[in-house]
């Protein structure tokens, strides 16, 4: 193993993404595309998902297969699973990836605002191993969780999210326990502040009044990012490649932050 030149053979390998229309998760399907691997993956709005889809195919070959499918409901994750399981008959690796930014007032989160929450950030993760793990466990394969740096130190104004996302990192270290045996690795990956649709949205809502570069140097300086600049896509993408890989084949359990130093913890 020591000595061999860092390369992920992921060639071949069958790997759910979900949220795959835009911001990391697209990110991640195109890097997964470019290292031979095949890929399913879902959103919900399913003209951005075509559209998202026919680019990567375009840009990158290979296999993907692109689902409209609601991964906060059981019936979404059943459509996106199945469909996985039958286009391709195998799967190794489940990137749990869909989410979104929901934070605010504590006394202001309604019980409605609260279950969404749970639904899209714990319990999409949940049904989507369930569905997925005897799959995963025919081939060794691994499950990556995007989730949060708040899931590790949630600040003021941090919830919803923040509480479901550390529920994301209690997930992943007792699945990871559990399925250590059959050699199913489960890690997750604690993104700080990463150029996406999601930081787009704060753009136009609140600094309009600059372009999106200045808005992204703006935004390092106010959240006091100490390498001083914003993360991309891809380089969370890279991340999550590696740990789908074999070349990651000792790591489980972990939930490694991704957050340019900003994190107070490790
Ligand atoms: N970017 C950051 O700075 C940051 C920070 C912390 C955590 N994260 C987490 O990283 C992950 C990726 O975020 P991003 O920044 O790349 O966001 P993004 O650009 O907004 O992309 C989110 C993707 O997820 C899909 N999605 C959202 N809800 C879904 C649902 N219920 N079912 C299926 N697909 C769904 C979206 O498509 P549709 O809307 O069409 O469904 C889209 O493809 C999320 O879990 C996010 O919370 C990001």
């Amino acid at each position: 193993m020591s000595g061999e030149p860092l390369r992920l053979q992921l060639e071949g390998k069958v790997v759910l993404v979900t949220g795959g229309s835009s911001g990391i998760g697209r990110a991640t399907v195109a890097r997964l595309l470019q290292e031979g691997a095949r890929v399913a993956t879902c959103a919900r709005d399913a003209a951005r998902l075509e559209r998202a889809a026919a680019e990567l195919r375009a840009a990158h070959g290979g296999e993907l297969l692109a689902v409209p499918a609601d991964v906060s409901t059981a019936a979404g994750v059943e459509r996106i699973a199945d469909a996985t399981l039958a286009h391709y008959g195998a799967l190794h690796g489940l990137v749990n990836n869909a989410g979104s930014s929901a934070a605010g007032p504590f006394a202001t989160i309604t019980d409605a605002q609260w279950e969404a929450d749970i639904a899209l950030k714990l319990l999409a993760p949940v049904r989507l191993a369930r569905r997925c793990l005897p799959a995963l466990s025919a081939t060794r394969g691994a499950i990556v969780n995007v989730v949060a740096i708040g899931g590790k130190a949630p600040p003021a104004r941090s919830m919803p999210s923040a509480v479901t996302r550390a529920a994301g990192l209690a997930f992943t270290k007792a699945l990871a326990q559990e399925y250590a045996p059959q050699q199913v690795r489960v890690n997750a990956v604690c993104i700080g502040v990463v150029r996406s649709a999601q930081q787009e949205h704060h753009w136009q809502r609140e600094f309009a009044h600059l372009d999106l570069e200045s808005f992204y140097v703006e935004w390092a300086r106010r959240r006091a990012v100490p390498l001083g600049r914003i993360g991309y896509a891809e380089e969370v993408a890279d991340l999550i490649a590696f740990l789908l890989s074999e070349r990651a084949g000792y790591i489980t359990g972990t939930a490694i932050n991704i957050d340019g130093g900003l994190s107070p913890v490790w």
